[in-house]
């Protein structure tokens, strides 16, 4: 199949086929990360732009590693310094950094939705690093190349996402991509970071998290996210820890090979145990490191469709 898409916005406006494309794409460059030079012309003259309205370690180092092992030139932009902190709006920011020639805006936003507005506004290709509680396209896609690099595939996998699912783009993203690439999804959440009805979409939903590791292949820990509560719905940490942590004696009641997974960044102690984030079924740094085969594979993909479209 041909990558027709100039953004990558969410998992939802994807077809399996598109997955799985830029499933394969990244099988194929992840070898090139482990050559002595790691480099390949595949987007040389293209000028990739980082722009993250929100702090981010993973997601922003890895799209600039992707885009260099492909040659592009990268520019990050700290939105504390820019003019944005003059009252300049997204759209005007976009079309000034179209207007520079850049060829594609990787944007991290607070606001659901930013990444869909800014890609219809302009006519270079938008990448979504993560906006509000929408999606967090490229997170989901790395934990199922990681999912299909450890266990062999994705279908009939079944897959737990534990954690804060109220407020989780990871959750978002991985539900639509692990539902249309024929996974079972089981959310484990306190009753208060489940949104209402979330069952229409294929998952199963459970508030034990015995019940939810049990028959589990995987377990996705999402990170509980203090920062976001502000209505101070969350229980108390020490709580959670004891109600969903989940810990070496919980995982002894699960499969023996369950893989553990984590976006990252973890509160230890309060998602899991130290000893279960460094232990043998953690792939918690492998899903690091794929994300940079990931998101060469989208970068390539969307420049080409851009590139068709101008
Ligand atoms: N997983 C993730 O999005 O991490 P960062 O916030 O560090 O990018």
């Amino acid at each position: 199949m041909v990558w027709t898409k100039k953004d990558l916005l969410g998992l939802e406006y994807l077809t399996q086929e598109e997955i799985e494309l830029i499933l394969d794409t990244a099988e194929s460059f992840k070898e090139i990360s482990t050559r002595e030079i790691k480099k390949v012309p595949a987007l040389r003259g293209k000028t990739a732009v980082n722009l993250f309205y929100e702090p981010s370690t993973r997601t922003r180092v890895s799209f600039e590693v992707a885009a260099k092992r492909l040659s592009a030139d990268v520019i990050n932009i700290a939105t504390e310094t820019s003019s944005v902190r003059k009252g300049e709006t997204l759209i005007d920011t976009g079309k000034n950094i179209q207007a520079l020639k850049a060829d594609i805006i990787i944007m991290r936003h607070n606001y659901s939705g930013a990444a869909n507005m800014l890609a219809r506004a302009l006519d270079i290709s938008v990448v979504n690093a993560g906006d509000g509680w929408h999606e967090h396209p490229t997170q989901a896609l790395l934990d199922m190349f990681t999912l299909k690099e450890k266990l062999g595939k994705i279908k009939g996998l079944n897959v737990a996402i534990v954690g804060d699912i109220a407020h989780s783009r990871v959750a978002r993203s991985n539900i639509w991509g692990l539902t249309k690439l024929g996974a079972q999804v089981t959310l484990c959440a306190p009753e208060i970071l489940l949104p209402v009805g979330i069952e229409k979409t294929g998952v199963k939903v459970t508030s034990n998290i015995d019940q939810a590791l049990e028959n589990a292949d995987a377990v996705n820990v999402l990170r509980m996210q203090f920062e976001r509560d502000e209505g101070a719905a969350f229980p108390e940490q020490l709580d959670y820890y004891q109600r969903f942590g989940i810990t070496e004696e919980r995982l002894a009641k699960a499969k023996k090979n369950i893989i553990v997974m984590h976006p990252g960044p973890i509160n230890r102690g309060v998602e899991m145990s130290s000893e279960v984030a460094d232990g043998a079924n953690s792939v918690i740094l492998e899903q690091v490191t794929n994300g940079i085969a990931v998101r060469m594979a989208v970068l390539f993909l969307v420049a080409q469709a851009g590139e068709v479209k101008k």
